[in-house]
């Protein structure tokens, strides 16, 4: 067994495996929609079934690939020159972490180092651990949202940046003017830019910006888990020049030889048709405003998220303890320990699994305990 592989420490499943113990427990620590896949993307998916299921083509179904184009051509840019995408700068993957996981095997040697954001989302190192690359993590913004001197030097010396906007496990979203300035350092050193945005259709009272725009060499990654509620339908992708995609397409190949061709057609119909995006988002942003109110309630510090379905409180004690405790009261959530070294007092909510009532629940609860 390779030693890498072998000294990864899913230790944040130990969370899930004590809450699963309990009946009665919010669950604060799933990273998914409670909603269902809505029932016309559903309705698609049967409909598809009346085809053969044979493999896809190895980049993904073309219509698919023009409906993700069409959607990110929606955004802001892609490239310093605002290019217009087509479906040749299109991968379809299995899942954001499929597309993550061919940019990294495909780019990175063992010496090359990918740098991230203090926290980041965990499953970024593990990649990295098992792709075999060097990866450093540091604190990229300050509190006036500068790059901090710090992450612009190991910017340069990376082989890689990867920058998540909205970030999971903060809800941070950067800026125009944060998106302009990492995505330009990147460029100006020659550091390709990876710009994970698979949350961003949930934005609240603000917009999304890609730093992607202000950098020459650069792929975004998208998904329909979150923007979407299809975490299990697996369906990603990669955005990047058609001879990047080229490359990608070989470790997509070698791994899972192409996404599954039912999840696809469920997938053009829930971004030509994705109304329900507008819903999912105004009842996010109902249990976001609420949890902001609950964490101000017991002085908890925290920067309310403007994206995403996460908020990252600071609880001032050891995350890890802090959490096996609240389970046994009756609330699972993360500890930020494993999301960087600057977090360990910190926990991860997810206000996307939960209703209102619930996040009251559990707040009472925590308030009872603390
Ligand atoms: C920041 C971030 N990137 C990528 C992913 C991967 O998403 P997918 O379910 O599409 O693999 C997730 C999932 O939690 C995420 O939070």
């Amino acid at each position: 067994m390779r030693e890498r592989v072998e000294r990864i420490n899913l230790s944040i499943r130990k969370i899930s495996e004590k809450a699963a113990e309990k009946d009665d427990i919010v669950r604060f620590d799933i990273g998914q929609p409670s909603f269902g896949t809505p029932e016309h993307v559903k309705k698609a998916a049967e409909q598809g079934l009346e085809n053969k299921q044979g493999y896809s083509p190895m980049l993904g179904l073309p219509r698919l690939r023009e409906a993700i184009a069409d959607e990110e051509n929606g955004k802001n840019g892609f490239g310093p020159e605002g290019k217009f995408l087509e479906k040749e700068h299109v991968m379809v993957t299995t899942g954001g972490m499929g597309a993550l996981y061919s940019i990294f095997t495909a780019r990175l040697g063992s010496e090359d180092k990918a740098v991230f954001n203090d926290p980041c989302w965990g499953p970024y190192k593990m990649i990295s651990e098992v792709a075999g690359n060097r990866w450093s993590q540091v604190k990229f913004w300050n509190k006036d949202r500068e790059l901090r001197e710090e992450a612009k030097k190991e910017i340069a010396e990376a082989e890689m940046v990867v920058v998540n906007t909205p970030g999971n496990p903060t809800g941070y979203t950067l800026t125009r003017e944060q998106a302009k300035e990492i995505g330009e350092v990147a460029d100006e050193n020659d550091t390709f830019l990876v710009s994970d945005e698979v949350y961003h259709r949930l934005v609240y009272g603000v917009e999304h910006y890609s730093p992607a725009e202000f950098s020459c060499d650069s792929a975004i990654i998208g998904s329909a888990s979150k923007n979407h509620a299809m975490t299990g339908w697996r369906i990603g992708w990669i955005i990047d020049k058609e001879r990047n995609i080229e490359q990608y397409a070989k470790v997509s190949r070698a791994s899972t030889a192409c996404p599954p061709r039912i999840s696809q057609y469920a997938a053009i119909e829930a971004l030509e048709n994705d109304f329900h995006v507008q819903e999912m988002r105004e009842k996010y942003e109902e249990r976001r405003d609420l949890l902001v109110n609950r964490m101000k309630q017991l002085d908890w510090e925290s920067v309310a998220p403007e994206g995403a379905i996460y908020a990252f409180p600071e609880v001032e004690e050891d995350s890890w303890e802090f959490c096996m405790g609240m389970i046994d009261e009756g609330v699972a959530m993360v500890p930020g320990e494993p999301m960087g070294p600057e977090s360990d007092q910190k926990v991860r909510i997810c206000f996307g699994s939960t209703t209102k009532e619930e996040i009251n629940r559990a707040f009472d609860i925590i308030e009872d305990n603390i």
